[in-house]
């Protein structure tokens, strides 16, 4: 069976150079960073020349960033690490209602310790507006934190501009790009943001290594104690092979991005159009033009997400449902119910994400798999019939 991976916001696969370059890391490049001997300075040039890469990458410095163990702990880094450090002047955040886990969940824990936290709105088309933000802030407010682009739509946020308000009224700026790297320009020189989010297995590296990159003069707490590695700001003896996996990454992006990012989007546009062409009761959630070039998210009326993500499964298809699995029942996704969507149109959501390795072949597969269990599983729908019936 032909197997379709559409799943690129999930984890991507792992580029072959970025295995080749990690192999000796297993072998005999095992050295630890910090040590001062020969197998130690060896392990240190390939962290330090993997931070120039990613540097390079964004237009920072080096020494702004600092390596972690995942997106996820860079978004708990940046939030924390402000809130531990500035929250004698002002004990409240502002973030959006679509923002990942990562953050919504660190949000969550900040309240239980006494921040009061915003969640702005999003537009019916899933943006967060920047005018929202600007009547969030309050003279309390020592964070705003909201995403360079979503990854349940492909949403891309106005993150210049709200950087901006946030700049003017003297409240740092973080954002979320484990999602945006490497599909839309993010050039640090010119970003209104302190803070930045970045994740390895996003971008075709190894799972288990990201990073935030923080801006020169910003001071924040470290989260995880311990020795003094990055700069104090991350104890634990660095991940070798994922940070030289993510060095790697970044410069196949610094070489490729561009003609990448033109392939992903030519593919999800075919995959889109034909799905809209030939499967009649289907609504785009999310932006039509603001949006990532390789994310769809679409509502199949009439179907359950999770059984047609599961008959997708069977052929081959991997993508994923906007919907979680909550103890049996199912729960519409949280991002899209935030954009105002009909929760049984949420219901129905799949998210197809392209990436490296996609070609037309996976995209004529999978749009006819698709075809084939949306009027399968229509054909079994009440609701379906009953209108179709009375259309007759
Ligand atoms: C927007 C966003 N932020 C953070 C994360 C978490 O990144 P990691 O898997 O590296 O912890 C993800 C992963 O899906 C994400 O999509």
């Amino acid at each position: 069976m032909r197997k379709v991976y559409f799943d690129h916001n999930a984890t991507t696969p792992v580029h072959p150079e970025v295995a080749e370059a990690v192999a000796p890391f297993l072998g005999e490049r095992f050295g630890n960073p910090s040590s001062i001997h020969y197998a130690g300075r060896d392990v240190r040039k390939a962290v330090e020349d993997a931070r120039e890469e990613i540097a390079a990458f964004y237009g920072c410095r080096p020494l702004e960033i600092v390596f972690t163990s995942s997106g996820t702990e860079s978004d708990n880094l940046a939030l924390k690490g402000v809130a531990y450090l500035e929250g004698n002047r002002g004990k409240h955040i502002v973030t959006s209602q679509v923002e990942h886990p990562a953050v919504m969940n660190t949000c969550r824990f900040l309240e239980s310790r006494g921040f009061r936290v915003t969640y702005v709105p999003v537009t019916r088309q899933g943006i967060v507006e920047p005018e929202s933000v600007r009547k969030a802030i309050g003279p309390d407010t020592v964070l705003v934190s909201i995403m360079a682009a979503n990854n349940e739509t492909g949403c891309v946020m106005p993150i210049a501009e709200i950087g901006k308000i946030a700049r003017n009224a003297g409240v740092l700026m973080h954002t979320d790009a484990v999602q945006a790297t490497g599909k839309i320009p993010l050039d640090w020189a010119t970003l209104p943001v302190d803070l930045l989010t970045f994740s390895g297995h996003k971008i075709n590296g190894l799972k288990g290594a990201g990073g935030l990159i923080v801006r020169k003069g910003v001071e924040i707490a470290p989260v995880i104690q311990g020795g003094h590695q990055e700069r104090g700001l991350r104890g634990g003896t660095e991940n070798v092979i994922g940070i030289v996996a993510m060095g790697k990454a970044f410069s196949l992006l610094s070489r490729n991005m561009d003609a990448e990012v033109a392939e992903v989007r030519r593919l999800r546009d075919s995959l889109e159009c034909a799905l809209f062409d030939r499967i009649p009761d289907l609504v785009l959630n999310g932006h039509p033009t603001l949006r990532m070039p390789n994310t769809v998210n679409i509502s199949f009326r009439f179907v359950e997400g999770e059984a047609l993500l599961l008959n997708l499964d069977m052929m081959g298809i991997a993508c994923s449902s906007g919907s979680a699995c909550t103890s049996g029942s199912l729960e519409a996704s949280p991002v899209l119910l935030a954009m105002g969507a009909d929760p049984t149109d949420s219901q129905g959501a799949l998210r197809f994400s392209l990436g490296y390795g996609n070609t037309d072949e996976d995209v004529s597969c999978a749009v006819d798999a698709i075809e084939k269990v949306v009027n399968k599983l229509r054909a079994m729908s009440p609701l379906y019939n009953a209108r179709e019936a009375k259309a007759r």
